[in-house]
């Protein structure tokens, strides 16, 4: 039986005592002691990674349809949310959770979080963000350097000039992206004599001055979901989002890119589109593959368009010098964005959008008469968000407490469960790996060893020239067979999120070695430093077992396809 809380007598005295007081320090090491062990017991729990309770019976939980009237004992709701919240939490930071880019963080982070909420600084102006403010500039200085590497004599004029922007602090990857891309829409079409810019018209009217039919946005199909929706709400519109086939690695194919750029008209009259924004991606979300950033670099210079990359996903591994060749051509970009709460292990959220030209962000810029006056130093001045965390201050002291050195040595590890995972799959016999990228993701699936040969050989007379009609016989076979083990692929993602002792995510592909065929794919994200190799045997046994067991339901639909 749950004990109803005891209310309190709600009096000023009372909330005026639950604010930060210089006397009342006592009550909250007292609570903030009592949470830490709280959540200490958290992350020594045993069990499932997901808890066992259901959907239904947490929505029993949470159905009090109105606002709590008296206040409650801080302990007890305290011990409330052990219950009913912490207890059901994913444990994301298990090493048996392979399957999201939400992963472990070091333990200072909830120290930093502390702090942040502590000082309660709002990043948008000096007056609520005073030594905040230059932490901020001097990490975007700092990532700004690791991306764009200018001169010494350009960080030196520029990490804390309030006149400009290198960049912004953003909640997250997506309104990175969709600062990047306002930004790269009010370049297309600036003032122009007696026409004040987009920023002040519209889009409608834009077009029409300058002559054209539609604006695009070109990125490969690999594109995070967050272009779309920036081509949203800037009023570019979802269907002028252009995405282009990627190449057996997952990248952007340059020359389908290329064909498409040449198809849209530019520069001929009647159907006329602008290209506001090529956009490359380092270190896409479902395969970690990162585009040839130099050939695109150099279409988008040839069409006047915006070159931004989204390496939300990627960009911290600049950290390290060995990671660089792989992000050829970044240093090009107008605009790159990068997650704090991916690779560089912070907690959620935050992302930064960083600009090669420190006067870039002169196109977004606001001002105000009570904040972000026009001739102060308020951060806000340049960001498209208004109140803001001092959630930079996670970032900055993790490249301190961690380091590129560390960072080098996290990534190294980082690589080397990827590989394991690879090699543990393809001894197995039972599993088909699809994509393996340098970036800590791989995909595969659950396929039977002699289902597998049995699909490469078909494919060897599909490809065959010879015989036309076993080639075709072939190929409906292998589309059969596929659709029957994505079947397979569905079902054993299902089971593991039941058994819960272990986790992966599931997406579906386009681009294997069976296109066009979409492929159900397991996906692994492989950053955390806690999983070892004996882990990832216990992953994959785990997943061998239960899929060999799923396997017997399938067997006879697969005799009967063969046959
Ligand atoms: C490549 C890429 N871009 C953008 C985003 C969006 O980031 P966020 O979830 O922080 O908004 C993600 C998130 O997974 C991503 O992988």
């Amino acid at each position: 039986m749950n004990k109803s809380p005891k209310k309190v007598e709600t009096s000023l005295e009372y909330l005026r005592k639950l604010f930060i007081m210089p006397d009342s320090p006592d009550k909250f090491i007292e609570f903030g002691n009592d949470l830490l062990e709280m959540l200490h017991d958290f992350f020594q729990e045993k069990g499932g990674i997901h808890s066992s309770i259901t959907l239904p019976e947490l929505s029993e939980i949470f159905n009090q349809t109105a606002v709590p009237d008296s206040p409650d004992l801080i302990k007890d709701v305290l011990s409330e949310i052990k219950t009913k919240v912490i207890r059901h939490s994913v444990k994301v930071g298990n090493p048996y959770y392979i399957g999201h880019m939400t992963s472990a963080i070091p333990y200072f982070m909830i120290l930093l979080e502390m702090i942040i909420a502590a000082l309660n600084q709002n990043q948008v102006k000096i007056e609520t963000a005073k030594a905040s403010s230059f932490v901020e500039r001097e990490l975007v200085a700092w990532l700004h350097r690791l991306v764009f590497n200018r001169t010494d004599r350009f960080y030196e004029k520029n990490i804390q000039n309030p006149r400009i922007a290198l960049g912004n602090v953003t909640t997250d990857g997506t309104l990175a992206n969709m600062t990047a891309l306002l930004v790269a829409r009010e370049k297309a079409f600036p003032p122009d004599g007696k026409f004040p810019g987009l920023r002040m018209v519209g889009v409608d009217r834009a077009l029409r001055h300058y002559g054209y039919d539609r604006g695009v946005i070109i990125v490969s199909e690999r594109g995070h979901y967050s272009i779309k929706k920036a081509a949203n709400l800037l009023g570019i519109g979802e269907d002028n989002v252009l995405n282009i086939n990627v190449d057996d690695n997952n990248r952007i194919d340059i020359k389908k890119l290329r064909r498409k750029v040449n198809s849209l008209g530019q520069g001929k009259g009647g159907n006329r589109t602008k290209i506001i924004a090529i956009v490359g991606i380092a270190g896409t979300t479902e395969t970690g593959s990162v585009d040839n950033l130099q050939e695109l670099g150099e279409t988008a210079r040839e069409v006047g368009a915006h070159f931004h990359v989204d390496a939300c996903w990627g960009g911290s591994a600049l950290l390290v010098d060995g990671y660089r060749p792989l992000f050829r051509g970044i240093e090009e970009a107008d605009s790159v964005t990068i997650d704090a709460h991916k690779l560089l292990y912070c907690p959620m959220t935050m992302g930064i959008v960083l600009f090669r030209n420190e006067k870039d962000l002169q196109f977004i810029r606001h001002s105000t008469q009570y904040v972000i006056r026009r001739n102060s130093v308020d951060t806000g001045r340049f960001t498209f968000e208004g109140s803001r965390p001092f959630a930079c201050l996670k970032p900055w002291a993790a490249l301190k407490v961690i380091g590129r050195e560390g960072y080098g040595l996290l990534f190294r590890q980082a690589n080397k469960t990827t590989d394991n995972l690879k090699k543990l799959l393809d001894s197995c016999d039972n599993f088909e790996t699809l994509t393996i990228s340098e970036l800590f993701i791989l995909t595969y699936r659950f396929i039977p060893g002699t289902v597998r040969e049995q699909l490469l050989a078909w494919k060897g007379v599909e490809s065959s020239s010879r015989d036309m009609e076993g080639a075709k016989e072939s190929r409906q076979k292998i589309k059969k067979v596929n659709h029957l083990i994505n079947g397979l692929n569905i079902k054993l993602h299902k089971a593991l999120r039941r058994d819960d002792t272990t986790f992966v995510s599931r997406t579906t592909l386009e681009s294997t070695r069976y296109r066009p065929q979409n492929i159900v794919v397991l996906r692994a994200v492989l950053i955390n430093p806690l999983t070892d190799k004996q882990i990832l045997k216990e992953i994959v046994d785990t997943q061998n077992r239960i899929g060999l067991k799923i396997w017997h339901e399938f067997e006879a639909a697969y005799r009967r396809m063969v046959t």
